[in-house]
């Protein structure tokens, strides 16, 4: 494991993250009261790491794998409304003295490794929290998810734990697939069907899944549209995530364009998360809620 990492002004935050949109291994730290920060992005290999040297400047070191897990390690669990609680953990021992503590929650144990969705970004977080709500509403009824760009697996894991049925997972990226399948394992949530699959070349099933999860970045969003649009079931959920607010107008305006809408938007930094559905579905409800 190798760390590429550079300092720079904390004016140059967004700037950064779009540079390295879409790579689940860069870490931004501020440093310097907030002044400066600290960038660092994790490569498997030394190539990796001086491809981005010769982009950007910035250092490069060998990393230990413990040394790893310390950097990314999430500081303490994360929880979501009264349901769910994620943490690093995985010894069975303390993992039960966790469940213990917190009879009335859902534990999921997401080790930090080399995929996104520990839990405490603030994307994931809010599409956990969009999806208590919809296994609430949808308790006592039969449902199915999909999980697109689904990194560690996280929000198939959530779902399985908060009453879904079956359950589909993909990512394009071979490691987060790996990952997956071991947090699956580890959290006892069988029956999700984890393929390595594009988004953008995939073909959901007719009947679709009731709820679809999408935390991906905003250009692959709009490019994913037409195929979010038919695996969204007849009535189905759609939660979507990974938006910059400055580009959240561009997203909606295309997933439109595509008959889907959204009637709840979470603000949470400058990520914006959304939960909706089929337009058509959604005024029927509207013109049903009012009569
Ligand atoms: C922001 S992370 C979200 C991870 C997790 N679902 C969560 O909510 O924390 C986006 C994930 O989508 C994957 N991804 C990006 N573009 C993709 C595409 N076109 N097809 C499949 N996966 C994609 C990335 O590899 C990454 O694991």
């Amino acid at each position: 494991m190798f760390v590429w990492s550079k300092l720079s002004g904390a004016q140059w935050m967004d700037a950064w993250e779009e540079r390295f949109s879409g790579n689940p291994n860069l870490v931004i730290e501020l440093i310097k009261g907030g002044k400066s920060i600290r960038l660092r992005v994790f490569c498997e290999s030394q190539a990796a790491a001086e491809a981005i040297v010769e982009r950007f400047g910035g250092t490069i070191r060998k990393l230990a794998n413990a040394e790893w897990n310390q950097a990314v390690a999430p500081p303490r669990p994360v929880k979501v409304r009264a349901a769910l609680l994620l943490t690093p953990e995985v010894r069975p021992a303390e993992l039960a003295l966790i469940q213990h503590a917190h009879p009335q929650r859902q534990i999921i144990s997401i080790p930090p490794e080399m995929a996104f969705g520990t839990g405490d970004h603030a994307t994931t977080s809010t599409c956990l929290r969009l999806l208590v709500d919809v296994a609430k509403a949808r308790r006592g009824t039969p449902w199915t998810m999909a999980d697109l760009g689904t990194g560690t697996g996280v929000l198939a894991i959530a779902a399985r734990k908060l009453g879904s049925g079956p359950a589909y997972a993909c990512d394009f990226d071979p490691f987060a697939v790996e990952v997956v399948k071991r947090n699956i394992e580890r959290n006892g949530t069988g029956e999700i069907d984890v393929h390595e699959q594009d988004v953008l070349l995939w073909k959901p099933r007719k009947a679709g899944y009731d709820v679809v999860m999408a935390n991906l970045f905003s250009t692959v969003l709009i490019e994913a549209w037409p195929v979010i649009a038919k695996a969204v079931a007849a009535g189905g959920d759609l939660i979507v995530s990974g938006i910059l607010a400055t580009q959240a107008w561009d997203v909606f305006t295309a997933a439109a364009s595509h008959g889907l809408g959204f009637t709840q938007v979470i603000r949470k930094g400058k990520w914006v998360t959304a939960r909706g559905g089929h337009l058509t579905d959604l005024i029927a409800a509207e013109a049903a809620a009012h009569g």
